[in-house]
């Protein structure tokens, strides 16, 4: 029997340079002959892509925090059930672009729904699942906005609607993803975002690769 992989999530605030770090140590894990299915959310499967677009549409100005949570969760559900569990079940390792822990950080904690109810709605979505590490890259509010604008001008992207909150909500969103990893230390590694690609890819490594011998 193969025993289940392992779960590994990378999160931060907009424009923190996770998703490159996610595709780093996904190359590095198959050159070390890894099996490694990856995945992003909102979005992954078919279904929750289509949830994106309505999720990010700029023009959907008059949703309300409660259907923004219920959405992500809904593409989150369809992940979990469709694609990660099975991946985890035939051994594989999965590595996530955000998870819960983003609910809990925008809508929880910058929306200000509250981490129970997030919690709660987690219990039905994700059946139980929670991450073995979350890599956390941390990046200055200014920074990761500047980046994250020249991206969405470059590809002249329509899925915006979050990314042009107020500053305020996404000095939030870092607060509390510095606040989580201070909560939960040994699921949860702080990674300073503002150094090198490479440095930060090395932090990145040193940090997954103690679960690779477990
Ligand atoms: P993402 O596609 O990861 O974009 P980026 O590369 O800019 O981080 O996420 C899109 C937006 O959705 C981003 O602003 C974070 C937000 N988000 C939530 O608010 N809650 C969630 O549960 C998730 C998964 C994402």
């Amino acid at each position: 029997m193969t025993s289940r992989g392992l779960f590994i999530t990378f999160e931060g605030p907009d424009g923190s340079g996770k998703s490159t770090q996610l595709r780093l140590l996904a190359a590095r894990l198959r050159d070390a002959g890894k099996e490694v299915f990856e995945t992003a959310e909102p979005g992954g499967t078919p279904i929750g892509m289509q949830i994106r677009r309505v999720l990010l549409d700029s023009q959907n100005r008059e949703m309300r925090p409660i259907t923004e949570l219920l959405l992500m969760f809904a593409c989150r559900a369809q992940n979990v059930d469709q694609w990660i569990l099975p991946a985890l079940a035939e051994g594989r390792m999965v590595l996530s672009d955000r998870f819960t822990d983003s609910t809990l950080v925008y809508q929880g904690v910058a929306r200000g729904l509250g981490a129970e109810l997030v919690y709660e709605v987690d219990r039905i979505a994700c059946r139980g699942l929670a991450p073995d590490l979350t890599l956390v890259i941390d990046i200055d509010t200014e920074t990761g906005l500047k980046r994250a604008q020249s991206r969405n001008a470059r590809t002249q992207e329509i899925e915006t609607r979050l990314d042009e909150q107020a500053i305020s909500f996404h000095r939030r969103v870092r607060r509390a993803y510095q606040q989580l990893a201070a909560d939960e230390p040994s699921r949860v590694k702080l990674i300073d975002g503002a150094r090198p690609v490479e440095i930060v890819a090395e932090e990145v490594w040193r940090a997954v690769e103690p679960l690779l011998l477990g």
